[in-house]
């Protein structure tokens, strides 16, 4: 945005915090809890869209904001969320019709701002707020508290998003210049794909002769456990377990263990040689065991 038109919606807005009105257009798992979330630290989220009018419905009911259509979205707030599956941000974007000096976000961390060209064009300001949280349905505010927020926007949006960011207790963390699928890509490794982990470990469990459905409940305060040592010290010491320890008898026992099931062994092994990029204090002869045996081409 030119510099002068962007002084004054500043001057409109507030430069710092945004005072406008918001609406947020995808009533589902980040949409809703961030609207009850803004609502609860005193931002005016007047207008929610859900394709589903009952999740619309309900989403009012808990922020207090009315139900209504993308266009009516548009039409009347300051703010506009774009809270829709990442395919259809530049399909929603490019239907509506944006004026100069309104602002609109997507909460896709590995969409960049192109999605939304055509509000740009418009002379809308653009941006995106990426919280790196997992959000399932039903989350209340507490949980944006401690988490990092990925924005990004022209200025002042750019700004005012920082603002919302801390103001919902969270860290803005600038994606400017960021490559953004491997900003992305790195959410869902630890996000996503320790869902696939405990998949793996629950079939590791049965081929252990234990109930398959008893794993979850069982490995899951482990899994805590770990991610509060990840938390709180650096990796090298948060790790436990028999390579952390130079354990090789321990790892060989393992990889027997897997040997009938080739993608739990590879899956097994390609963690352990990331392991082993890690600066951990073993034994270089244990070391070097542990690297032949995380070696692809080993049989066990
Ligand atoms: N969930 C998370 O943990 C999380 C975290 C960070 C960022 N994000 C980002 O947040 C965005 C939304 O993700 P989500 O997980 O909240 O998705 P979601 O639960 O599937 O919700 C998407 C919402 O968009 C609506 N929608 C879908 N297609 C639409 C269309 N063509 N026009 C209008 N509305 C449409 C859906 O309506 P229906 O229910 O009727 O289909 C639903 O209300 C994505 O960009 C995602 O990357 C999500």
């Amino acid at each position: 945005m030119a510099g002068a038109e962007g002084e004054a919606v500043a001057e409109r807005f507030g430069s710092a915090s945004f005072a406008g009105t918001i609406g947020v257009i995808g009533a589902g798992r980040l949409g809703g809890a961030l609207a009850r979330a803004l609502v609860a630290c005193g931002y005016r989220v007047d207008k929610v869209v859900g394709r589903s009018g009952d999740l619309a419905q309900l989403l009012a009911r808990a922020s207090g904001a009315a139900p209504a259509s993308a266009s009516e979205v548009v039409a009347a707030c300051d703010l506009v969320v774009l809270a829709v599956p990442d395919g259809v941000i530049e399909v929603v974007a490019g239907a509506e019709h944006w004026r100069p000096g309104q602002a609109v976000v997507h909460c896709s961390g590995a969409v960049g701002l192109e999605a939304l060209r055509v509000p740009r064009a418009r002379g809308a300001l653009v941006g995106c707020f990426h919280p790196l949280q997992s959000f399932s349905g039903d989350d209340g505010p507490e949980r944006f508290r401690g988490v990092t927020v990925g924005v990004e926007g022209s200025a002042p949006l750019a700004a005012w998003l920082e603002t919302m960011a801390r103001d919902l207790g969270a860290t803005p963390l600038p994606l400017e210049g960021v490559d953004r699928a491997r900003y992305h890509a790195a959410a869902v490794l630890v996000s996503n794909d320790v869902v696939a982990l405990m998949a793996a470990a629950a079939r590791t469990w049965e081929a252990a002769g234990l109930p398959r459905e008893e794993a979850r409940a069982a490995l899951a305060p482990l899994l805590l456990g770990a991610a509060r040592n990840i938390e709180a010290r650096p990796l090298e010491q948060a790790l436990t377990g028999p390579v952390a320890r130079g354990d090789v008898e321990t790892v060989r026992r393992h990889l027997e263990a897997l040997r009938a099931w080739p993608d739990l062994l590879a899956l097994y092994r390609a963690l352990g040689r990331e392991l082993l990029g890690l600066a951990l204090a073993i034994d270089p002869a244990a070391r070097a065991a542990l690297e032949a045996l995380f070696a692809d081409e080993v049989v066990p």
